[in-house]
């Protein structure tokens, strides 16, 4: 995106469990830095998650995603609650969300931060920078499926990957277009299993094969996603910008997050590229109901995933400085990236990634 759009109206979910801290750590340092770069920001939180479903039944009422349709971009905390059984705030949330909004990218930067321990022995943050591009709409998350017997010594449980032309091609095709923008070692792996998966992962590596002839400029490279565990510890420095199905993306980014200092500073963008699309951006850490309230979370991750925000937005300037910021408070601040380890509590790291704003 090139116009940054200003005013820039965001929606504000802070969610479940720690969410709604971290999202005001990354409220504030929006804030700041909307003053400091002349960006007009209006903010609307909206009441979802585990809560509102325990008090009243609802998940995401229509009436809600229809005001959330109008914003260009959702800061969401996190969603789970201890009380509610698995699946019902996932799917009924967070998935319906991605969907409903076609938020068909899924991009997880994995770049250890300076003064981020990571535990791959020997590593440093020039070795561990790339970034994932997870496809978010299809596979295993679309929920076909059903039961056969349920209950029964007999039963019987589908669930159904669904690959389409359309949906892997708009991937791959911007995930091409990323890596050239990056700019780095302009090289993009696919990662899939497509010695196993014959079927579908075969549409994914046609696809990719014929988007490439496009990219002359992009090397480009395939994985199965078994080896590309391997390869994530062994050898990081390989990668540069990934792309792989909405399952394998899942996993991988784990893996990755865990490798770039864990879920305290991991961040993630659900993006619909389209104009006047509605993406997400999320901490890629859970709601953490053990450190609910104790001020003990980090809000790291919440706070790059509103640089991401100002990226996607189009004001580049902004989310540089943010990241520069929150690299100078890991670099000379905190302490740790684990929670109720960092030196600081959680709006103490907000305070110091602000105060960080003014130096670069
Ligand atoms: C993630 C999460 C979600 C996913 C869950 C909470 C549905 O693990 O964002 O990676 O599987 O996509
Ligand atoms: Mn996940």
């Amino acid at each position: 995106m090139t116009n940054p759009i200003n005013p820039l109206r965001i929606a504000v979910i802070g969610g479940d469990g720690t969410g709604p801290e971290v999202v005001a750590e990354a409220v504030k340092v929006l804030k700041a830095v909307a003053q400091l770069e002349g960006i007009q920001l209006e903010l609307r939180e909206f009441d979802l998650g585990g809560e509102r479903y325990l008090r009243t039944g609802e998940v995401l009422p229509e009436d809600v995603f229809q005001e959330l349709k109008t914003f260009p971009a959702i800061l969401l905390g996190a969603i789970g609650h201890p009380d509610v059984p698995p699946g019902i705030l996932e799917r009924g949330l967070l998935l319906q969300l991605r969907f409903r909004f076609d938020q068909y990218i899924n991009l997880r930067p994995v770049k250890l931060y300076p003064g981020v321990e990571t535990p791959l022995a020997g590593k440093g943050p020039d070795d561990i920078d790339f970034v994932v591009v997870r496809e978010n709409t299809e596979d295993l998350y679309a929920g076909i499926g059903g039961f056969l017997k349920k209950g029964t010594p007999d039963e019987v449980a589908i669930q159904t990957a669904i690959y389409t032309r359309k949906g892997c091609e708009r991937c791959i095709r911007w995930a091409f277009e990323y890596t050239r923008k990056r700019n780095k070692k302009k090289r993009l792996t696919l990662v899939a299993k497509t010695n196993v998966l014959t079927y579908g992962h075969d549409l994914w590596w046609r696809t990719f094969q014929e988007v490439a002839r496009e990219y002359p400029d992009i090397q480009t490279d395939y994985n199965h996603v078994d080896a590309c565990c391997m390869w994530m510890v062994k050898n990081p420095e390989y990668y540069d910008v990934i792309v792989t199905t909405n399952m394998f993306g899942d996993i991988i980014t784990d893996l990755a997050a865990i490798i770039q200092g864990g879920m305290g500073v991991a961040a993630g963008a659900n993006i619909n590229p389209e104009p006047g699309g509605t993406s997400m951006f999320e901490p890629m850490g859970g709601s953490a109901p053990k450190y609910t309230g104790k001020g003990m979370i980090n809000p790291i991750a919440a706070i790059a995933a509103a640089g991401m925000l100002l990226e996607h937005t189009g004001h580049e300037r902004a989310a540089e400085r943010v990241n520069k910021a929150i690299q100078i408070v890991t670099g000379t601040k905190m302490k740790s990236q684990a929670a109720g380890k960092m030196g600081y509590t959680t709006s103490q790291v907000g305070d110091l990634v602000v105060e960080a704003l003014h130096q670069v």
